[in-house]
């Protein structure tokens, strides 16, 4: 059986400081973890060096929270995934709704970053969920094919080798807000986008759910069929409760 996969997305939850006692107190315990779990810790940038470095060739992966849609240039504040390759980060996180809401990412900018990160052989997390309104009118799969489509088409025709792309499914209405999709939703989301995901591409990939994720949930949204693991907010701050979401059986 392949190992489950926990992304810890910490936004700018830790400062650089806080990030660095994090893993400082709990080094040996993050790298355990990943005997039974592929684990994936998103710091923000200034961390990343740092921590793939100290995390290097220890099983603890290493990603970013987004990337530029850009190679190179004049494009102040942002960053490339060329950069991203050479610190040693494999995994990035695009596509976020903070992203598409506050940075007002479209579909098409996602699909950029997503190039750019497959030029790159960094494994994209690609972040896709209908929003409240979407939610309240049954109108998820139109929002999720809106978005997941251009995805899976670049996938489909890169000509860049792809070990492994991700997709998470992150209901917007349920991050943040300790709202969950029930198991019923849950199942009938995860098995569309395994079909979608199967049908129209030729590589491996990976479905996670995120979204309020805590301890007292873990356990049912990994038994859905189809979902390989978890995106974690809130929750991956904390590493106790981190840890027995990752252990959970
Ligand atoms: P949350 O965030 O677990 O705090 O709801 C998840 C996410 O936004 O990735």
């Amino acid at each position: 059986m392949p190992k489950r996969i926990f992304v810890a997305n910490w936004k700018m939850q830790l400062s650089f400081n806080q990030a660095n006692a994090f893993v400082q107190d709990h080094y040996k315990e993050f790298v355990n973890l990943t005997q039974d779990n592929t684990i994936v810790l998103c710091p923000s940038f200034p961390s990343l060096h740092n921590l793939a470095m100290q995390f290097k060739q220890s099983g603890i992966h290493i990603g970013a929270q987004n990337v530029s849609r850009h190679p190179s240039g004049a494009y102040t504040g942002q960053v490339s995934a060329q950069s991203l390759h050479e610190i040693g980060c494999s995994y990035c996180i695009i596509g976020h709704s903070d992203n598409r809401i506050y940075d007002h990412d479209t579909n098409i900018d996602i699909v950029h970053k997503l190039k750019e990160l497959l030029k790159q052989h960094i494994t994209p997390i690609i972040c896709v969920g209908e929003n409240k309104a979407q939610h309240d009118t049954q109108q998820h799969f139109e929002a999720l094919q809106d978005q997941l489509m251009p995805n899976l088409e670049a996938i489909a025709d890169s000509n860049h080798p792809i070990g492994l792309y991700i997709i998470a499914y992150e209901p917007i209405w349920a991050i943040g807000t300790d709202n969950t999709p029930t198991i019923q939703s849950l199942s009938s989301v995860f098995s569309w986008l395994h079909n979608q995901c199967s049908q129209k591409t030729r590589v491996p990939f990976a479905l996670l759910y995120g979204g309020s994720v805590h301890q007292n949930n873990a356990a049912d949204i990994l038994k859905v069929s189809h979902v390989d693991g978890l995106l974690i907010g809130r929750s991956s701050v904390h590493f106790d409760t981190f840890k027995t979401i990752c252990n959970t059986v």
